[in-house]
Parts: C-alpha cells; structure tokens; sequence
C-alpha cells in the first residue's frame, strides 16, 4: 500500500491506470475518504464490496465531475433536485434518482434507483475528470466502522487491502454527504449529513424525515454503525461518567471537572462546523486508547447537530465486528 500526495499529477496519473485496469484506490473529499472504482464497471466494483466486506445489499454513490453525466446515468431530474443541485453541487449532496441500465447492478444493490453526488474536493475531481468517467464509492473504512477522514486512518483501517491511498489533507466537513430522494413533489432526507435539513429547506421547502415516513430509507441504514471497537455511551453531561478508565468525546469545553483519562473536545466554543470536522477523527483517536468505555456528549439536535448526533446514536449500539 502506497500513499500518495492527491496534488501531483503523476499520483492521479498513477491512480487512474489503476482504475482503468479496474483496480481500486482511495481517494479524499470534502467529506470522507471514499474506496472508489469506476462506476461503470461491474467487475471493479465488486472488488469495493469484497475490501470493505460490505454486504452486497448494500448501494454504492457514484461520483461525477459534470452535469452532463445526470442525463447518461438517471432518466429523469425533478425540479426540485436541479434546484438543489445548483446551490450545493460541487458538495456534500447525494441526490437519489432514477437509474438507467448503463449503471451495473452491483452498483445499486438491484435498486431501480441510484445516488450522485459531485464532490468539491479538487483531487476528487481531478481523479473523474482523468477518468473520463464516474467513480462509484464508499467510504473507505471497513463495514460498520468509524469513516475516515485522513488519510492515515484509511492505511490504518485496510492496510493491504488496497493498493493507493491519495492524500487529500483531513477532509473539512468530516462527515458523509446529506443523501436526499424525492417522490411526487416531496422531498426526503434519507441520510442527515454535511448539508443541514435546515439548508435545505431554504433552497425548496419542507422535507421530510425518510425514517418517519417509512420510506425510501436508504437499504445499508442498519442501526449500527460509525461503531468504535471500545464501547460507547452518550451522556447528557460529564458528571454521569461513571469510571477514570475511560475517554470522554466533549461537545464543548467542560464546565466541570472531568474523571475520564482522556478528553477530546470537538469545540471549544459548541460549534457545530467545527464539531463535524473532528468527529470522526477524534473518535479514531479515543477508540485507540487503552481504556474500557468511550463516554460522548450529547449534541444538540439542530442545524448540523442532528448529523453528528444520528452517527452518535449508531455508534452506541451493540454490535460485532467485521475484523480485516
Ligand atoms: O460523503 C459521502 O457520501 C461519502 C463520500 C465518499 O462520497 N460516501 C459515503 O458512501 O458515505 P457510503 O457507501 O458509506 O454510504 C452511502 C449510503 C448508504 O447508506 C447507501 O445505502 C445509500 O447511501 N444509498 C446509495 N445508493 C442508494 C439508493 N439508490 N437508494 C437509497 N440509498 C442509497
Ligand atoms: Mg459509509
């Protein structure tokens, strides 16, 4: 495994051969590293379930430079998706759409319909635009482990398992990508992400929560998830920490003493941007500790809270490992 500086030209070069042998690479966005493949074909793709021992059930984004690719991968684009994507492309936004057969199955887990997204990071761009084609990706942690927001967190999570890593610097919202779909003229949050519900709302009105509706829920929403090896429990404050041999993952600066042996503070002033960008990280960090319990602060549910606090509540419950 190679990491390689995303900025240079021979590193894209170099990551691009390797696509087009349909070999895969890990790469930077603004929001997560992603595992990514060309999305148009199937054979490369299965290698990106196989690393990450994802479950085939599971639907992949595809990744594009251009708007011109919307009309060769979905068949039809309703209003309000073109609104949203013209205020938040390049970005944090997954629309899911209808798919045309061009995208291969194992891309959309079987699903009539597929997720896009156009990254603003310059070397993921740099990567489809050398391509000539999309990329389909997750992010590039094992199933059901924390995402990495680095690209030492990727070399740490799956070592061998893939043979170039890009580094693009810490990725700056640090958490996934806002994934919305849309049915009639309403529009719902399947995944709440990097762009708030409030945002949203701004560019086309009222959205919906897919998980109140019951529908259209994205199919790899399990319960678990974003899950550190080390148990986790959220707290409303510090003072129901109940043991030293622990880490606490602080919103704000304590207003009291602290008994955990490590703290992380995610904002020293509770802000909400900043909170996201170190999530990941600062989690990574603390599930490295030699102690027995992750205790995480409770984060209000608004504006990019609700984010956080939905990876949180994944985070916490009890599950097992998938190991590399
Ligand atoms: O920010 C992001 O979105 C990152 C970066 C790498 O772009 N990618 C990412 O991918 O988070 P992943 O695979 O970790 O999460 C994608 C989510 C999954 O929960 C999947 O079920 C959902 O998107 N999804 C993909 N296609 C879908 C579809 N057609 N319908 C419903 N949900 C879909
Ligand atoms: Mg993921």
């Amino acid at each position: 495994m190679e990491i390689l500086n995303g900025l240079d030209f021979s590193s894209i070069l170099r990551a691009k051969q390797l696509l087009e042998k349909g070999g895969v690479v890990a790469f930077p966005t603004e929001t997560v590293y992603g595992l990514g493949a060309d999305a148009l074909n199937p054979y490369a793709v299965a290698k990106i379930f196989e690393i990450k021992r994802r479950p085939r059930f599971d639907p992949l984004i595809v990744h594009i430079d251009r708007r011109e690719w919307l009309e060769e991968l979905s068949s039809n684009l309703p209003k309000k998706a073109l609104l949203l994507t013209e205020r938040f492309w390049p970005g944090p936004l997954t629309i899911i759409l209808k798919k045309r057969p061009i995208i291969p199955d194992i891309v959309t887990a079987g699903l009539s319909t597929v997720g896009i997204r156009m990254p603003a990071h310059p070397v993921a761009q740099e990567l489809i635009r050398s391509l000539n084609r999309p990329i389909a990706a997750p992010s590039a942690n094992p199933f059901g482990y924390i995402s990495p927001t680095m690209a030492d967190h990727v070399a740490h999570m799956l070592k061998d398992r893939v043979e170039v890593i890009l580094d693009g610097g810490k990725s700056v919202f640090g958490i996934e990508s806002t994934i919305v779909s849309f049915l009639d003229d309403s529009v719902f949050i399947n995944r709440h992400g990097a762009i708030s519900a409030e945002e949203i709302s701004d560019v086309i009105g009222p959205v919906l929560d897919a998980k109140d509706k019951g529908v259209c829920e994205s199919p790899g929403s399990l319960p678990y998830h974003y899950s550190p090896h080390k148990p986790l429990k959220i707290v409303n404050s510090p003072l129901e920490i109940a043991t030293e041999d622990s880490s606490f993952l602080s919103f704000k600066r304590p207003l009291i003493r602290v008994i955990s042996r490590y703290v992380r503070i995610l904002s020293e002033q509770g802000d909400l941007r900043e909170a996201a960008a170190n999530f990941f990280s600062y989690l990574i960090e603390l599930d490295k500790k030699d102690v027995g319990i992750i205790y995480a602060e409770r984060i209000p549910e608004k504006g990019l809270g609700k984010a956080i606090m939905e990876r949180l509540k994944k985070a916490s419950k009890k599950h097992t490992h998938t190991t590399l």
